[in-house]
């Protein structure tokens, strides 16, 4: 499984920033700066120098320094840690196609404590052995939950998992880990490692703009940053008082699979000023040419409005979900972009770089 390699990888090489932040952690603890390294909602770092708006300048030092308390990998495939499930419902309305599930874990009482922050993903090692008789390997998952869970206490962790199923041979397979997750229930023990990613972080700043590109259960980082800025109880908790805009692109084939879509609504209506919300429903609606409505034509379709927020040095661009659609949207912001006289693949690897386009699909 290619995914679980590469997550092997990374979490192989995140031992370097861990090794990093244990020299960082002793410097500072011997000169007695460090006293409390509880993760559950970081002090606000200063606010960065103001950069001239039509810049796309690399706030990169400001960005690494406040990405230094981010916990990574936690807990590793040889010594995951053992949580409990708690919750685990459909997220479809009745006539959805396939299967998508809203999965909660009890993540208390570790040593260390699992702790992980919104845009992050955890690792899931499904029970029993694989073909040649050894463990399954680990599948990553984006947590679709805040820092402080959905019951606000801080000791859960959810997801949200559509069950693969493809047909080979004239039968239909089953995806392991994702069949796994989507029968699970409640009270059953299940291994989970991380919390890993530092992709997908939200940034600190509370007059951040986030224009949000899903498909599918990539709403589940966007659904955590949504909660983070438009659930009151979640407000309360983070005291953290989004200022700026957010929209949210999101792709479903029909209206059926809209995930999350009453608690998208309510923030539409009750942050008018703040949240945009707009859907493409692929097998419902059609786009300009006539074909399936994908997210990338509703770029195209608010593409002026888009590329002003991006002109903003304050707004990020996030890309979760299928794989397929990195190159749509590429098409699209580079159409876009041309008829605001720019050009995207120079546009892009600025964005990218200064840390403002964050891209996790598969
Ligand atoms: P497996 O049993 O591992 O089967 C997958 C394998 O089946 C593929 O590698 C391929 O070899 C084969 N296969 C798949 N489709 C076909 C086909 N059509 N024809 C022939 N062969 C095929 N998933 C979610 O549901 N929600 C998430 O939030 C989520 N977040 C992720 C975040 C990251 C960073 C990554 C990397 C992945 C994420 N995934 C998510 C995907 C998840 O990790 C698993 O890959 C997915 O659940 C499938 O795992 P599985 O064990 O069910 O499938
Ligand atoms: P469709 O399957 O109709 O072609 P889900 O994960 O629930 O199936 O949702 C994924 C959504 O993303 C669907 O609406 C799907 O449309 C759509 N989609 C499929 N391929 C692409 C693509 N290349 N670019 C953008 N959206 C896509």
């Amino acid at each position: 499984m290619a995914y679980s390699e590469a997550s092997v990888v990374i979490g192989g090489l995140a031992h370097v920033p861990v090794l990093i932040g244990a020299f960082w952690l002793f410097q500072n603890w011997r000169s007695g700066l460090v006293n409390d390294i509880s993760l559950r909602e970081p002090p606000k770092a200063a606010e960065p120098t103001p950069q001239p708006s039509s810049s796309i300048a690399p706030p990169e030092a400001t960005r690494k320094s406040r990405h230094k308390d981010v916990p990574v990998n936690l807990y590793k495939p040889r010594s995951p840690f053992i949580g409990s499930v708690l919750d685990n419902y459909s997220l479809l309305q009745e006539g959805a196609i396939g299967r998508v599930n809203h999965i909660t874990f009890d993540i208390s009482g570790g040593d260390p404590e699992f702790n992980y922050v919104e845009g992050q993903s955890i690792g899931i090692i499904p029970a029993g052995e694989d073909a040649n008789g050894k463990p399954h390997k680990i599948r990553l998952y984006s947590i679709a939950s805040t820092r402080h869970g959905d019951n606000f206490e801080g000791n859960t962790v959810s997801l949200c998992v559509r069950q693969l199923q493809y047909e080979k041979d004239g039968e239909t397979v089953d995806g392991v880990c994702s069949t796994y997750l989507c029968d699970i229930n409640p009270g059953d023990k299940i291994k989970i490692t991380g919390p890993v990613g530092k992709e997908m972080l939200l940034p600190e700043d509370e007059d951040a703009n986030v224009i949000m590109l899903a498909t599918g259960t990539g709403i589940a980082p966007m659904r955590a940053y949504l909660r983070r800025m438009f659930e009151q109880a979640e407000i309360q908790k983070n005291g953290w008082n989004f200022k700026g805009k957010a929209w949210l692109f999101m792709g479903a084939p029909k209206t059926a699979n809209l995930l999350y879509d009453d608690d998208f609504e309510r923030y539409k209506s009750e942050f008018p000023d703040n949240f945009l919300y707009t859907k493409a429903i692929s097998r419902e609606q059609t786009n300009a040419k006539g074909g399936r409505m994908y997210i990338q034509d509703r770029v195209l379709e608010n593409a002026s409005e888009i590329f002003e927020m991006i002109e903003n040095n304050k707004t990020h661009i996030y890309l979760c979900g299928l794989k397929g659609m990195e190159p749509g949207i590429d098409e699209a912001m580079t159409q876009a972009a041309a008829e605001k006289g720019m050009n995207w693949s120079e546009l892009r690897p600025q964005l990218k770089k200064a840390g403002r386009w964050h891209v996790e699909t598969y």
